[in-house]
């Protein structure tokens, strides 16, 4: 039996059972009451430019095929055949005409429709209805300037709804310029020995590990004209802000700070990023333009980007002990050919299975997994009160519930909005209740 559910995330006091991270019978509830229910990304429309393209990936731990049809448009199925339910597809992507089986060639089309059966007359004698057999349809599928989610709920409300408040902050990222972003380079994937929460959760809401876990990156990143110190992570959380969506999906950055994109991936695309794109302000205006500066961002529940960074990744989970993460550079379509050389070496040298400020985050997220091995340990409650009951909703300048840089804030609604949605509450139930409700104080 799994602990009780309404016990495991407490936001009204800030704490959270260790269990969470752990406990098989809580990962197999998360598979089927939180990744099969939302909205996953599944594909950018730059990786599937051409009819016939496709790529493989994951929803939870289902495996799906996406792939561009003949007229444009975008089908994602499973990546099951229904004969033996073998994997249809082994590659990462490609271009092709159909899926063919390796097991025994029962043949997909584009579409995930069964277009063939070797020897369909002389071994099904009776004859197999095809049509009944082909792959499962993604239930709910929905492009968001360039970004393809799925969802397996057909009771789930649309993509727009569900990235909500949020919507606001992602444009900031996805919608600097006419055509909007673009990945480059190929997927670097590696599997990691930790729960996927713990990295969707620091990119949710963890601004506070930057200065102490990144210090000797920084100083080893930093060119020799920078001085790597308070000014580029400023100490000072008035000077940024935390973002939090009743959906669970927030955000953090800086409003002042030095030049801390130049420090991570460089000064070319850091200032592209920061001012350099004539398009940018006209668009957004000023402070989604110039002020939010090093930002973190999670889309709930493993979608997650570092804007101005630019990587972009998938925290797929593998068991509650392992994830497999996905990560992508993204740049403007408008970026001249040095900014994305620039960030794509940038990062490769920070946020990548080699990068350095990678492995300082993985070496954090690994321990603490290892750590909750022990009895004790995860009997012990961690403590996520930063900030707690000090958001406010009406800053002048950034949407939504607000609170400094340095917060838990958002990490709370995260772990708010998982807690509700695998305890099963319907959508009509969590549409109405913000995880966050019971923690507001004016
Ligand atoms: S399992 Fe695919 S054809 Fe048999
Ligand atoms: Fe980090």
């Amino acid at each position: 039996m799994h602990p009780d559910i309404s016990s495991l995330v407490d936001t009204r006091n800030g704490t959270l059972d260790p269990r969470i991270f752990v406990d098989e019978e809580i990962y197999k509830l998360e598979l089927k009451n939180v990744f099969a229910r939302s909205w996953l990304f599944l594909a950018h429309d730059s990786q599937l430019a051409k009819p016939g393209e496709y790529i493989t990936t994951f929803m939870g731990e289902d495996p799906v095929i996406v792939a561009r049809q003949k007229d444009g448009s975008v089908a994602a199925f499973m990546n099951q055949c229904r004969h033996r339910g073998m994997r249809l597809c082994r590659a990462d992507l490609g271009k092709t005409k159909n899926f063919s089986c390796t097991y025994h060639g029962w043949t997909y089309d584009l579409g995930g429709r069964l277009v063939n059966v070797p020897s369909e007359d002389d071994a099904y004698r009776n004859g197999i209805d095809k049509a009944e057999w082909g792959a499962i349809k993604v239930t709910q599928l929905a492009t968001y300037k360039g970004f393809i989610f799925g969802n397996w709920d057909p009771t789930a409300p649309p993509l727009t709804e569900y990235l909500g408040d949020f919507t606001w902050y992602f444009d900031a990222f996805v919608d600097r310029c006419e055509g909007g972003l673009e990945v480059i380079g190929g997927s670097h994937k590696w599997v990691f020995p930790a729960n996927w929460k713990f990295a969707a959760e620091q990119f949710c809401s963890d601004m506070y590990h930057v200065p102490i876990s990144h210090a000797s990156a920084a100083l080893a990143l930093a060119p020799d004209d920078m001085e790597a110190d308070a000014e580029i992570f400023p100490l000072d959380g008035t000077l940024g802000r935390q973002f939090t969506s009743p959906w669970g999906h927030g955000t953090g950055f800086f409003t002042e700070s030095g030049d801390v994109l130049g420090l991570i991936v460089g000064r070319e695309p850091g200032e592209w990023f920061q001012g350099g794109n004539p398009e940018v302000v006209d668009r957004l205006g000023t402070h989604r333009a110039l002020n939010m500066r090093g930002m973190h961002a999670t889309i709930f529940p493993n979608f997650s980007f570092l804007p101005g960074i630019n990587t972009m990744r998938v925290w797929h989970p593998k068991g509650p002990n392992e994830m497999e993460v996905w990560a992508w550079t993204v740049v403007d379509s408008s970026a001249p050919p040095e900014v994305r050389e620039r960030l794509r070496i940038g990062n490769l040298r920070t946020f990548s299975a080699g990068g350095m400020l990678e492995q300082d985050d993985g070496e954090n997220w690994s321990e603490i997994q290892q750590v909750l091995r022990g009895h004790v340990a995860r009997q012990t409650p961690l403590n996520a009160q930063m900030g707690l009951g000090l958001d406010w909703d009406d800053d002048p300048n950034f949407p939504g519930r607000v609170n400094r840089v340095y917060c838990e804030t958002a990490a709370r609604g995260f772990y708010g909005r998982w807690a509700q949605m695998l305890s099963g509450a319907s959508w009509d139930e969590l549409a109405v209740t913000p995880p966050l409700e019971s923690v507001r104080q004016s």
